[in-house]
């Protein structure tokens, strides 16, 4: 059939995704687009169920944005990836600013995760359990809970996380790890060790924010990494900036660059599934982080198919 989802189940993919938000589902076109399983079979909220969203004060939950995403993938037969349970951003003071002792942040994060997570059981194909645990020279980042907890929050969050939906797919999600260098390294040598601490780990999540124009070329070697070690990989949070207006050469560019991305997760086996970070440059998070860069999705601003469109069919198709 046609639609990317189609396309990527037909060859062997479980899926492919968007990221949606709940400010975007009163928009019909959008979600007309959004709600077509043969378009999209996986969701992913990009912000509902992150810290601040559903623990904004101590042990006081709210689910209401996350359950509109997840009863929403449900509707329209769509896979459901939670994202997130561990990050520095979006953290409310009282965790980014607590004055924990190593105890108490565990116990912190325990509650925080095992509530999210059991929450969704059932619902959810996998989970951005840690996102974003290092800086881009491969050190750690030095938030609240690396610096409380040093090296061991993830395993904490992962046992949680495990013990709460045992059925969900665990995953480390980060950026700039998709070409070999010291992040990379960094990924690789945090998943060894949690393998061998028998922590439960399943997947590594690859954002892949890219500029058109830039796409590693190292990429497919670095999945490959990953897989060998027996996880499986995925790409998160797919989209590809330009400068804007974007110019016809720079949307040809991207058209490749987007089928060159794909094509890589098409060659590798493990590499379960692609997720763009929302389907339209009409609510892409670009613009706002990177001014005068965006037209990144494969949508326009008008929900017209642009040529990375194309690119994505391209590589599904191969
Ligand atoms: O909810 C408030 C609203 O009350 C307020 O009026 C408005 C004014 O600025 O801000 C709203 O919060 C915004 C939030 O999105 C919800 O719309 C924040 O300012 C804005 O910073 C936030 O941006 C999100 C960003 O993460 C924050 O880091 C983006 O939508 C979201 O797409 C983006 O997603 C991240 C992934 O989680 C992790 N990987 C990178 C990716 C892109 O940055």
């Amino acid at each position: 059939g046609t639609g990317l989802n189609a396309l990527a189940k037909a060859a062997g993919k479980l899926y492919f995704g968007t990221a949606t938000d709940n400010g975007e589902l009163s928009d019909a076109a959008y979600t007309a687009i959004l709600d077509n399983n043969k378009e999209f079979g996986q969701i992913t909220p990009a912000n509902s169920m992150k810290w601040d969203a559903t623990e904004p004060t101590r042990g006081t939950f709210t689910f209401s944005g996350g359950d509109q995403i997840a009863n929403l993938a449900k509707a329209n037969g769509q896979l459901l990836r939670g994202h997130n349970c561990v990050w520095y951003n979006q953290l409310p003071s009282w965790v980014s600013n607590g004055q924990f002792t190593a105890a108490d942040l565990t116990t912190v994060i325990q509650n925080h995760c095992s509530t999210l997570v059991s929450h969704y059981k059932g619902q959810v194909y996998s989970w951005d359990v840690v996102n974003e645990p290092f800086n881009d020279d491969g050190t750690w980042r030095q938030d609240v809970f690396y610096n409380v907890l040093g090296t061991t929050y993830p395993a904490i969050a992962l046992k949680a996380a495990r013990a709460a939906d045992p059925n969900a797919k665990l995953y480390i999600n980060d950026y700039n790890i998709e070409q070999s260098g010291a992040k990379a390294t960094a990924m690789l040598n945090l998943v060894k060790q949690l393998i061998a601490d028998g922590v439960p780990i399943d997947g590594v999540g690859f954002q892949c924010h890219f500029i058109v124009g830039e796409v590693p070329g190292t990429f497919q070697t670095v999945l490959e990494q990953f897989t060998a070690l027996g996880l499986e990989v995925a790409i998160t949070e797919l989209d590809i900036r330009t400068t804007t207006p974007a110019s016809q050469s720079a949307l040809a560019q991207q058209q490749k660059d987007y089928q060159s991305v794909v094509q890589a997760c098409m060659n590798v086996d493990g590499c379960v599934g692609i997720t763009v970070w929302d389907f339209t440059d009409k609510y892409s998070w670009v613009p706002s982080t990177f001014s005068g860069q965006g037209a990144a999705c494969p949508w326009d601003q008008n929900l017209v198919k642009k040529l990375a469109y194309n690119g994505i069919v391209a590589a599904l198709t191969s």
